[in-house]
């Protein structure tokens, strides 16, 4: 990283730390940011000057949970063409999950996925222990990881914990993060039954409803305060939820919300299918409101895609054989831009969500602002051009997004990471690597 040379940045929209947006230049050396400032003087020796007239400068987004598919499953995705997504989206870190094959559940499995990223990615990368009933060691020594995550339901195999005694010794022993996917393994079961035969994938939204997600986030709360555990509630998706964490939030939780729950809701089967189909599943307009509330306001913390990618060809099956999940990372930002530049928020608020607050939840220092000493993990996005996203544009090795046809503005021309411009003029430099995160 010291390598590369030094970076100034003319004349952006900077957003500085109080939350305003003012031109300013930025002098980047040595990977960190060193001087945010109207009219930087000219420097002396060899670096790069980028004129940013008319781009804003926002901090990389930190996306706090990704399916990146490698190793193993890496027809769908690998950590390539999805940290290529990643730099054309503007994340300049995320923090990948345990589903792959072999599943991350010890620390081999870990340290072969961090050997691997360190070959491979594009941008700086952390990643979760899975837990089973099983590894309680691995949950408690494994290093570095951001934390452990539990799938309370919409898994199979080792990774479905709903056991109360083996979640009571996750929760109890240790004290890393725990991330929690919150949905409640019996009742979807139950409901599968009910709705068996069903072929229209829009079921999935009522299989997996929105008591099946309060049951099991009430448990996660219910046992992080036993034993005050720092506790994650993964994507929320229903009003019931940002409810409940508004009568009650100790401060060790927290709590986050994808963009698609937020934007899109169960009619996007109609327009999309299969394709709209995730866990947990999209919920209704109504759910798609209190979210947004609940994030304006604080209860939720901050926004991750969920980004799981898969084939054409297996979400073109017959429900219910379609896989779940959908791809974010390369819209996840213009998306938000687009929605503050329509007056939903504003631009300091989606910096807060997706970069700031995932830095702070999982205690990654020095990330998640423009100030002098922090790291020059950066975007520069263009708020005045509106673009249609297209299949043929995006680097997901799955080639669609759910959101093609969507007309969104802030994509990304310049993507920084650790001071190396990994995406220059909207082409992506695919010999740059980031880094390994470390969690405080
Ligand atoms: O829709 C989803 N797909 N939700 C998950 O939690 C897992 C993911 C996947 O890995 O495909």
């Amino acid at each position: 990283m010291s390598q590369t040379v030094p970076l100034l940045i003319r004349n952006a929209q900077v957003l500085m730390s109080d939350d305003r947006l003012a031109p300013a230049d930025v002098w980047i050396d040595e990977g960190r940011i060193v001087a945010v400032e109207a009219n930087l003087s000219q420097r002396e020796g060899e670096y790069r000057e980028i004129d940013a007239q008319g781009l804003t400068l926002l901090p990389g987004v930190i996306d706090p949970q990704v399916h990146f598919r490698e190793p193993g499953l890496e027809y769908k995705e690998d950590l390539f063409t999805a940290s290529c997504a990643c730099a054309k989206g503007g994340v300049t870190s995320y923090l990948e999950m345990p589903n792959t094959k072999p599943l991350t559940t010890t620390q081999a499995a870990l340290d072969q996925k961090l050997a691997l990223a360190a070959e491979k990615s594009l941008v700086n990368y952390g990643f979760f222990i899975g837990a089973t009933e099983e590894n309680l060691p691995d949950l408690r020594e494994a290093n570095p990881t951001c934390g452990i995550k539990i799938f309370m339901g919409s898994m199979k195999g080792p990774l479905l914990v709903d056991d109360e005694a083996a979640l009571d010794a996750i929760f109890r022993e240790g004290d890393r993060l725990i991330a929690v996917h919150a949905e409640d393994r019996t009742r979807i079961e139950q409901r599968r039954k009910q709705f068996a035969g069903i072929t229209d994938p829009a079921v999935h939204s009522q299989i997996q409803d929105n008591e099946a997600a309060l049951i099991a986030t009430k448990r996660a709360l219910r046992l992080s305060k036993t034993y005050r555990r720092r506790l994650h509630i993964l994507h929320m998706s229903t009003g019931e939820e940002a409810e409940l964490l508004r009568q009650e939030k100790p401060d060790w939780v927290t709590a986050e919300v994808t963009p698609q729950h937020l934007v899109l809701n169960t009619s996007a089967y109609a327009e999309i299918g299969s394709k709209a189909q995730m866990n947990p599943p999209l919920k209704s307009e109504r759910d798609n409101e209190i979210l947004w509330q609940a994030l304006q306001d604080g209860v939720i913390d901050f926004i991750a895609t969920d980004h799981a990618p898969h084939t054409l060809e297996e979400k073109a099956r017959t429900y219910p054989d379609t896989p779940s999940g959908m791809p974010g990372v390369e819209t996840s930002l213009p998306l938000m831009l687009t929605q503050a530049m329509a007056g939903r928020c504003t631009v300091a608020q989606v910096a807060r969500w997706m970069s700031t607050n995932p830095a702070k939840g999982y205690g990654i220092a020095n990330k998640g602002r423009i100030a002098p000493g922090y790291d020059a993990d950066l975007v520069l996005v263009d708020l005045q051009t509106y673009r249609t996203v297209e299949a043929k544009d995006l680097a997901t090795k799955c080639g669609w997004s759910p959101f093609e046809g969507w007309s969104l503005t802030g994509f990304p021309r310049f993507t920084i990471v650790g001071g190396q411009v990994v995406l220059d003029q909207g082409q992506l430099q695919t010999g740059i690597r980031g880094q390994a995160l470390s969690f405080g």
